[in-house]
């Protein structure tokens, strides 16, 4: 099948099988290997994106319900060479390790400071509940989300 969305601001035709997921259609078809794949069973996060607006777990979403829709990517949220806040908040605090995770988390985080400009720390746990990371423990990432909080 065929379908067209429009991915950080520009439109995409993509075919592919009616099982085949978002995330492969942003990654393989699309070119877009920002949001990664790690379980493939909306366990890790790692795959994160918005999807008209919604954080979801792309390897969780068929490519064919995106027909028609907007998803933004990691991709979608640097300026340019600019890094987005947030992702300068995650540089600047040390959040990033292997950074496998960092992507998915980057788009959680911008999510939930779009909803919640001042999140406390149970809301940041909340939030990203939803995402693994097997390097920082966590602490560094909480750090970056206040340093991005803070710089709003
Ligand atoms: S790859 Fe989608 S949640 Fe892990
Ligand atoms: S930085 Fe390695 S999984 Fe998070």
């Amino acid at each position: 099948m065929r379908i067209s969305l429009t991915v950080n601001g520009e439109h995409h035709e993509a075919d592919l099988w009616g099982g085949e997921s978002l995330l492969a259609v942003l990654r393989d078809t699309l070119e877009l290997p920002g949001s990664k794949n790690a379980c493939e069973q909306g366990e890790c996060g790692s795959c994160s994106v918005l999807l008209d607006g919604e954080l979801v777990c792309s390897c969780l979403v068929l490519g064919a319900q995106a027909d028609g829709h907007e998803v933004v990517t990691v991709e979608g949220l640097a300026e340019g060479d600019a890094l987005h806040p947030v992702q300068q908040a995650f540089v600047d605090a040390g959040a990033v390790q292997c950074g496998f995770c960092t992507p998915g988390l980057v788009v959680a985080v911008t999510d939930l400071l779009a909803r919640t400009p001042h999140p406390g720390d149970d809301e940041i746990r909340e939030a990203l509940s939803g995402n693994l990371c097997r390097c920082t423990g966590y602490a560094k990432i909480f750090d970056a989300v206040q340093l991005a909080a803070e710089r709003r």
